[in-house]
């Protein structure tokens, strides 16, 4: 589970990019986060994977308290997580498969299991006739592709994708939610998308987190479609109704409502973090 309790981040420079954030999200969820330029998706993300602490609060993640990881311990932490980025960041040098394993590699996989692994997921990603191919003999979706193969292949509890249909046409969309949606199903893996696209938004209704200027505005979960099929079929004049389901008032979310509960840690930290690694 993800969880941030009054979370507030201020840069160095004074930015206040996150302001009293409260959330959580539970393990096997799919959730989108929207909002502006500026508005602090980003920052959200990077206190997710460590790479920033929070100013007060805090952010626990499958029981672990992220902002107090010691800074040497960060790596392990890591682990569990798998971060798409905007730009893919591939290693042009090596061909898919390596770029996949190489993943597993700084986990000390032994060679048999990584082989095992990576074509694994390349299947899943359906890139398993690319597995040769370097990142310059691939279209971008194929690229995007590979990213995610990498994200998912060290078995993260939590994939985070940075803006995935930035980079796309907007036909490879569908087929792009369509493998992150499989990889929430079959990999049991946490989603949590952050994006601009209305559009995908509309089309593949999940629970939709707004921040604006640092604050969440918004917190809302789509009432159930009758069958996967409608999902898949959505009619252009259906479009206004979800429009005006996402204009609506913003609302405090349950959790910014309750009075912050005593931190309450009950799963169990992943191998090498526990308790006493802590700073
Ligand atoms: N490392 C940083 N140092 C100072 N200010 C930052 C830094 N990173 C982001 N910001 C500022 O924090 C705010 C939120 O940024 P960011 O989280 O990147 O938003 P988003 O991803 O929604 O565009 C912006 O005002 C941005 O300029
Ligand atoms: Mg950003």
């Amino acid at each position: 589970m993800i969880e941030l309790k009054n979370v507030s981040k201020k840069y160095r420079n004074g930015t206040h990019a996150l302001n009293d954030v409260s959330l959580k999200v539970n393990d096997g969820e799919f959730i989108y986060i929207m909002g502006p330029t500026g508005s602090g998706k980003s920052t959200l993300i990077k206190l997710l994977d460590g790479e920033e602490v929070p100013t007060s609060g805090s952010v626990l993640v499958s029981g672990i308290n992220v902002g107090r990881l010691k800074k040497s311990k960060v790596y392990l932490y890591r682990r569990k997580i798998g971060v798409v980025f905007q730009d893919y960041r591939l290693l042009p040098e090596k061909t898919v498969f390596e770029n996949v394993a190489y993943a597993l590699e700084i986990l000390d996989m032994p060679d048999d299991k990584i082989r095992k692994r990576v074509r694994e997921v390349l299947k899943l990603v359906d890139l398993a006739d690319k597995s040769n191919a370097k990142p310059n003999e691939l279209s971008g979706g194929q690229q995007q592709r590979t990213a995610i193969a990498r994200a998912i292949a060290k078995k993260p509890t939590i994939m985070i994708a940075d803006e995935p249909t930035g980079n796309l046409d907007s036909g490879m969309t569908d087929e792009m939610i369509s493998l992150l949606e499989k990889i929430n199903r079959e990999e049991k893996t946490t989603l949590v998308v952050v994006t601009h696209d209305d559009m995908m938004v509309m089309k593949h209704p999940k629970r939709t987190i707004r921040i604006e200027a640092g604050h969440v505005v918004a917190d809302k979960t789509p009432e159930p479609r009758e069958t996967e099929t409608a999902v898949e079929h959505v009619e252009v004049a259906e479009e206004p109704v979800v429009m005006e389901m996402m204009e609506e008032e913003p609302s405090i979310p349950e959790a910014a409502k309750q009075e912050p509960a005593a931190v309450e840690v009950t799963e169990t930290p992943a191998e090498g973090l526990s308790e006493g690694e802590v700073s």
